[in-house]
């Protein structure tokens, strides 16, 4: 059986999504912005797909969307434009994120930081989340930003989102929060929570790969992404890749409406707890952050004494796609940086598996990834000589069983 589980990493594209990008891949190829009917017969679904990504994050017509080519570039062009503007061009020099961020901010900020800017990494705390008392402390009258993700692409963990808005405006501040794994998860209202700026990728809710997009409230201004046409307002200079920003909308229409999250909360959400709940027998297991506030298709589980790319070579063995930390830092051997930050023992930070699930997962396939991650825990410890399980090994404040 193939059972794929690796859905933070990215999702099977939807087909219903495909057939929607499928005729501006070939009949309907003109270009948008060109005035004869070929560019013409682009735009309707272009303002469909528009309309969705308005709709499923809850936007005003006031508000930006602008079509990237994924959250990381969406993050990137947030931060060194915040630079640009607010730092080189301003009286500003510190910006605030936390230190489980994605790559896509981190090594942003750490570069952003060799150019003189100031940056703060906030530590979380033991259940891998922000404590918005740290984000009180951290403000100072020079912050030109504050970026916190939403959802935590390791463990699913949902940061305090809102009370972090209600702080930043409070105080003047910006806030952009990368909500790449929160799109089709949670609900994402750009508006209910006050939120300045969002980014995410289609890829990682059933869309294409190589699109993504970063919301702009209405009154926020951004140096130009890219100089060049004036596509995307000027904003994001460049022909728009027309079947990826329809497949995108279509994407966001069937994860976001309020039918798709409830199926993701309820029935995704009880595929993880079945797995979760079976693996937790195994002993010495626990879940990193434990189980409150999370989106209901991730868990990131401790298995002690096995080293987790170990766990990952058994299971792909046996047809079981997982990960262990961030897809793209995956090929080296580092432990998880997120793990980490949480303060795990260094042997806890080595033997993490993400189990990531998707709507398309049955629980025929978790039946069989449950029986197939007991084998490889049981093959991987026995040959292990550094594991011996002792019932102190058992308990561990940092997760529920
Ligand atoms: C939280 C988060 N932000 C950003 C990204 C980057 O997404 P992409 O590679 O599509 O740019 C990822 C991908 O794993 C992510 O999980």
């Amino acid at each position: 059986m193939e059972v794929y589980l690796d859905n933070n990493a990215t999702t099977m594209i939807d087909p219903k999504v495909l057939d929607e990008m499928m005729p501006f891949l070939t009949e309907k190829y003109g270009n948008p912005n060109s005035l004869h009917k070929y560019g013409s017969a682009t735009h309707p679904k272009m303002v469909e797909a528009i309309d969705h990504l308005y709709t499923g994050i809850g936007a005003a017509d006031e508000d930006d969307i602008i079509i990237t080519s994924n959250a990381t570039e969406a993050n990137n062009w947030v931060l060194k434009s915040i630079w640009i503007d607010k730092i080189l061009n301003g009286d500003k020099k510190h910006i605030i994120t936390s230190e489980v961020e994605h790559p896509a901010i981190t090594a942003t900020c750490k570069f952003l930081e060799t150019m003189g800017v100031e940056v703060s990494y906030l530590e979380v705390n033991e259940e891998g989340v922000l404590d918005p008392q740290t984000l009180r402390d951290a403000l100072r009258d020079d912050t030109a930003l504050v970026s916190i993700m939403w959802a935590n692409n390791e463990t699913g963990k949902i940061f305090p989102i809102k009370e972090i808005a209600d702080i930043c405006k409070e105080a003047g501040v910006l806030f952009h929060s990368d909500a790449t794994q929160a799109i089709g998860k949670v609900k994402v209202d750009v508006k209910e929570i006050g939120v300045d700026m969002i980014s995410f990728s289609a890829h990682k809710f059933h869309g294409p790969k190589g699109v993504g997009a970063l919301y702009i409230r209405g009154g926020v201004s951004l140096t130009p992404c890219f100089h060049g046409g004036e596509q995307m307002g000027g904003k994001r200079a460049g022909t728009v890749d027309v079947a990826s920003m329809v497949g995108m909308g279509k994407a966001m229409q069937l994860a976001t409406n309020p039918m798709a999250i409830a199926y993701e909360v309820n029935h995704v959400g009880m595929l993880r707890n079945r797995l979760e709940a079976a693996i937790l027998e195994i002993p010495d297991t626990i879940v990193i952050g434990g189980t409150e506030n999370r989106t209901p298709n991730t868990t990131l589980i401790s298995f002690r004494g096995v080293e987790g790319e170990s766990m990952l070579w058994d299971l792909n063995r046996a047809g079981i796609a997982a990960s262990t930390g961030s897809a793209c830092a995956s090929e080296d051997l580092e432990a998880n940086p997120v793990m980490n930050a949480f303060g795990s023992d260094s042997e806890l930070a080595h033997t993490g598996v993400r189990f990531s699930l998707s709507r398309f997962n049955t629980i025929e396939q978790i039946d069989y990834a449950i029986e197939q991650v007991k084998k490889a825990v049981e093959r991987l410890r026995g040959i292990s000589s550094s594991y011996a399980y002792s019932p102190k090994n058992h308990v561990s404040g940092l997760g529920a069983h």
